[in-house]
């Protein structure tokens, strides 16, 4: 007798994601640990058996989207009761017990730091919720990765928060700051490269305050990012490093050398500030100066002169005056972004600035509006400088017109190029010849 082959359809899963790259990197190991589960991933969310949304809890605006979210599967749930529904991320992490609460049609509530247990939630009877921060490495229990859809990846090397910023969720919902041993990273990337992935981008909530066990055979210690940005650049095929996101006060010395001398560690770099106002940088419990920041990006400077920098920054902090904010424009005119993340500050629970009172809206929505002008502004000036230069570009997919190809540049623009014969994965260099409001144009240099 031989077996027959089963003829159950796999299991349909859709996943929504919210919020930052770590959430992007952990949903794709989500699924990796479903699949093993025989969860395929679908595009649809009326055709899944289980819908999971990865959500994000830094600003009051993602948090509540959840709920609206949900409240819009209702009619998926009713039409098929055997639909499972998922909350996993932050969200989960701070809310679980809530969710479960108000939403009678989720099944199940996964931390950011147990999702190596879903595929065990996934086949438990009735409601359930994991929100613990377990000692073991959930890295260590997700199956290999294997299928990888482009020649770029990220690559999770730290994940929490022990700095504790006066308005940020995050040290609460991530937990400790903790650092992946590099031999573990450094078979990541190999394995990563080994399936076509030329560009890693690393990440972690506080990347460049990473301080990971380095492996015995090359010398033991703690290794620091620098280090690990070093012997990554030496793996056969590692073209291109990048790195998010950073607190200034851990940019070391090594890795600001590092920015001078690994060819593959490319010329950008995400460095929030905040506020350029020294009493709200305190309030803020940043632990730096404006101009303490303006030095760094001085030294930083002087080790990759065409290094392109972006930053976050929070307008109406509590207690954020004209003055102040004043500052934080001045600092910007200071330091001349590439490009910049700007919020309204919003009130989180449990956090030490949720106790102050607000600032009124109207003044968060002028100020909001100010400073996206200036940045905008900035970005227009940094593309416009490109136009002209010779770049690397690694092509990412086709383009929207016929043989044209899409990739990133070395400072992470855009940049679309007539290359009829291009290919994706191509690391190619391209002459810039035009800047678009959100991208570049060039042409495709040959030797
Ligand atoms: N309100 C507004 N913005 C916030 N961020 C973090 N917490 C808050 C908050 N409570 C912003 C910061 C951070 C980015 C990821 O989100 O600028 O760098
Ligand atoms: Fe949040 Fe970043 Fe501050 Fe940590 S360093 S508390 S993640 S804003």
């Amino acid at each position: 007798m031989t077996d027959t082959p089963s003829t159950t359809a796999p299991k349909k899963l859709f996943i929504k994601t919210y919020g930052c790259q770590m959430n992007v990197y952990d949903s794709e190991r989500m699924a990796e640990a479903l699949g093993a589960k025989g969860y395929v991933t679908t595009e649809v969310a009326e055709e899944a058996d289980m819908v999971l949304l990865n959500t994000c809890h830094i600003r009051e605006k993602a948090a509540e989207k959840v709920y609206s979210d949900l409240g819009r599967l209702r009619p998926l749930k009713a039409a098929n009761p055997d639909l499972k529904i998922g909350v996993a991320g932050c969200v989960a992490q701070a809310e679980g017990e809530e969710i479960l609460r108000r939403m009678p049609l989720v099944d199940l509530v996964v931390g950011p730091q147990s999702y190596h247990r879903l595929p065990e939630m996934v086949e438990a009877k009735g409601r359930v919720i994991d929100t613990d921060f377990p000692e073991e490495d959930k890295f260590d229990h997700l199956p290999e990765r294997k299928a990888l859809r482009g020649p770029t990846a990220f690559l999770t090397v730290q994940e929490g928060c022990d700095k504790f910023c006066a308005f940020c969720v995050v040290p609460y919902t991530r937990g400790a700051e903790v650092s992946r041993p590099a031999s573990r990273l450094l078979a990541e990337a190999r394995d990563l490269v080994s399936r076509g992935v030329r560009e890693i981008t690393l990440l972690g909530q506080n990347v460049n305050g990473y301080h990971g066990e380095g492996p015995s055979d090359l010398g033991g210690g703690t290794w620091g990012l620098g280090r690990l940005i070093r012997e990554l650049a030496a793996i056969d095929g590692v073209e291109r490093l990048r790195y998010t996101t950073s607190h200034p006060n851990d940019m070391d010395d090594d890795l600001i050398a590092a920015h001078a001398e690994v060819p593959q560690l490319m010329p950008y770099l995400h460095l929030p500030v905040q506020s350029g106002s020294d009493r709200i940088l305190k309030a803020m419990n940043r632990k730096h100066t404006a101009e303490q920041y303006l030095r760094l990006i001085e030294r930083i400077r002087a080790a990759r002169p065409d290094i392109l920098l972006t930053s976050d920054f929070i307008v109406a902090f509590p207690g954020e005056t004209d003055a102040d904010f004043e500052d934080t424009m001045n600092l910007i005119r200071a330091v001349g972004y590439g490009a910049a993340f700007s919020f309204k500050y919003s009130a989180r629970p449990g956090t030490p600035a949720a106790e102050k009172p607000e600032l009124p809206a109207e003044v968060a929505d002028a100020r909001l509006h100010t400073l996206q002008a200036l940045i905008l502004e900035q970005q227009r000036a940094a593309q416009a400088a490109m136009v002209g230069r010779e770049v690397g570009v690694l092509y990412e997919k086709a383009g929207r017109l016929p043989g044209q190809m899409v990739g990133k540049s070395d400072h992470l623009h855009a940049v679309h190029v007539y290359d009829p014969t291009g290919k994706v994965g191509e690391l190619v260099r391209v002459r810039i010849a035009a800047s678009a409001p959100n991208s570049l144009g060039g042409e495709r240099i040959r030797a």
